[in-house]
């Protein structure tokens, strides 16, 4: 199991303001940001992030969700990363996720559940390459 997983905040929780203190709760769990970055991703980027949503009937709204404004996207390292964040992060569904985690505390419903985190060290891998150069990271 890796020691690197990638996480974005979702443009539900920047529009609040809220990504201050998500990443703040992050860093209080124990993972570091070893890169981090704010944009609006492309259309193409965010197609490229959730093919394999490709087909699903929340996949077009999901598009269009993700780029209706700023995701804040990072690297985050800590022991058992993948594992680990999922269990900071919650159940997809902020109304299923358990007391304490960021969707319960943040997220708004199934789509606009605040923050996302990569389920494999490979989708991990291919993720934060839509976001970030190798040489990005802070390792
Ligand atoms: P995420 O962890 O980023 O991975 C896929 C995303 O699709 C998920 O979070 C939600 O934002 C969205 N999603 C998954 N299932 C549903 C659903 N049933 N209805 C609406 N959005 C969904």
């Amino acid at each position: 199991m890796g020691n690197l997983t990638f996480t974005m905040i979702k443009p539900d929780a920047v529009r609040a303001h809220q990504e201050a203190a998500i990443l703040k709760h992050l860093a209080d769990a124990g993972f570091r940001i070893v890169a981090l970055r704010m944009h609006r991703m492309t259309r193409e980027e965010t197609q490229r992030f959730y093919a394999v949503h490709e087909g699903k009937p929340f996949f077009e709204p999901l598009v269009e969700f993700m780029t209706s404004g700023p995701v804040v996207a990072a690297v985050l390292e800590k022991e058992n990363a993948v594992p680990e964040l999922r269990k900071t992060v919650g159940a997809t569904d902020p109304a299923e996720a358990a007391e304490g985690t960021v969707r319960r505390l943040y997220g708004m419903s199934k789509q606009q559940n605040a923050i996302h985190a990569s389920d494999s060290d490979e989708n991990a891998r291919y993720e934060w390459g839509i976001h970030f150069a190798d040489s990005d990271l802070f390792v």
